[in-house]
């Protein structure tokens, strides 16, 4: 008789909301056991209370400060034991000021750094937390996934996104370099590449109705979150395993604007 298989677990940051929370529902569908870690704890208890199957967390987290990423694993690991599979969607899109929407050489340095500390330094973060933990207790099929965004390919949808695009970028280098990095402890490394998705955050910037230009969007639809995490849900599973280093588009076939 075959031993029942262990219940994986995943660590979702930004997962209160939008493609975070559509995976954490999949993931809990597929079997898993989710931790819901975001900077909106409350957000995030609501997401768990809804998910499929039993054994849940929701635990506040600061994706952009050590002390805050530090502590939220140490309380994950105590509590759900082992992650296994570590997603970082937690992600800010600032493209303005008070509304206003400001071009690069307008926006100071104040937006640069709050996109590239949520964005980028995030993705040092939790993925250098997971591993240090990984260390010191192996799992199977370890994973790590990073967000990147059309943006970083194409520059954005429109003239404001300077400092999103670059920090989205970002993700692109040190994702390839953490995949070298990991390969020999058995963990793969990987980005998703969504273009526009239906969320909170693709609504601040496109209002609802807005119709789908099909000369950008070859599908001429936006993404649903659930798009976006069917293919996270294949790149966490083990038929993924001899992935590493690879960016996957989820973008309705766009490509330039
Ligand atoms: N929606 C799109 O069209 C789109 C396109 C390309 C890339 N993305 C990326 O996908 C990811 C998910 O975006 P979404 O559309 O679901 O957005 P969303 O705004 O719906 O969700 C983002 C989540 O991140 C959390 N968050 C923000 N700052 C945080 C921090 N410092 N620490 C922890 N959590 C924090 C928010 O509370 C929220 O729950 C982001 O990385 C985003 O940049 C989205």
């Amino acid at each position: 008789m075959n031993a029942s298989p262990i219940r994986r677990c995943a660590l979702i940051t930004g997962g209160a909301s939008g493609i975070g929370a559509a995976l954490a529902t999949r993931l809990a569908a597929d079997g898993c056991r989710i931790v819901v870690a975001d900077i909106n704890a409350d957000q995030a208890r609501v997401v768990v209370a809804e998910l499929p199957g039993t054994g849940h967390l929701a635990l506040a987290m600061d994706v952009s400060s050590p002390e805050s990423v530090e502590q939220a694993f140490e309380n994950a690991e105590i509590e759900a034991g082992p992650v296994g599979i570590l997603v970082n969607a937690a992600g800010v899109m600032l493209t303005e000021r008070d509304g206003t929407p400001l071009r690069f050489w307008e926006s100071g340095l104040a937006r640069w750094e709050t996109n590239m500390a949520i964005n980028a330094r995030g993705c040092l973060l939790t993925a250098a937390a997971y591993v240090r933990k990984r260390l010191i207790q192996p799992v199977a099929h370890g994973r790590i996934v990073l967000f990147s965004s059309v943006a970083a390919q194409t520059g954005g949808s429109k003239a404001t996104f300077a400092d999103y695009a670059a920090s989205k970028a970002a993700v692109l280098g040190f994702m390839r370099a953490a995949a070298r990095e990991c390969a020999a402890l058995g963990i793969t490394v990987n980005a998703v590449s969504p273009g526009q998705i239906d969320t909170p955050m693709l609504r601040k910037n496109i209002p609802a109705g807005t119709p789908v230009d099909a000369g950008v969007i070859p599908l001429a639809r936006f993404g649903e979150p659930a798009d976006v995490a069917a293919t996270i849900a294949f790149i966490v599973s083990a038929d993924a395993d001899f992935i590493t280093g690879a960016t996957f588009d989820v973008n309705g076939g766009q490509r330039m604007q």
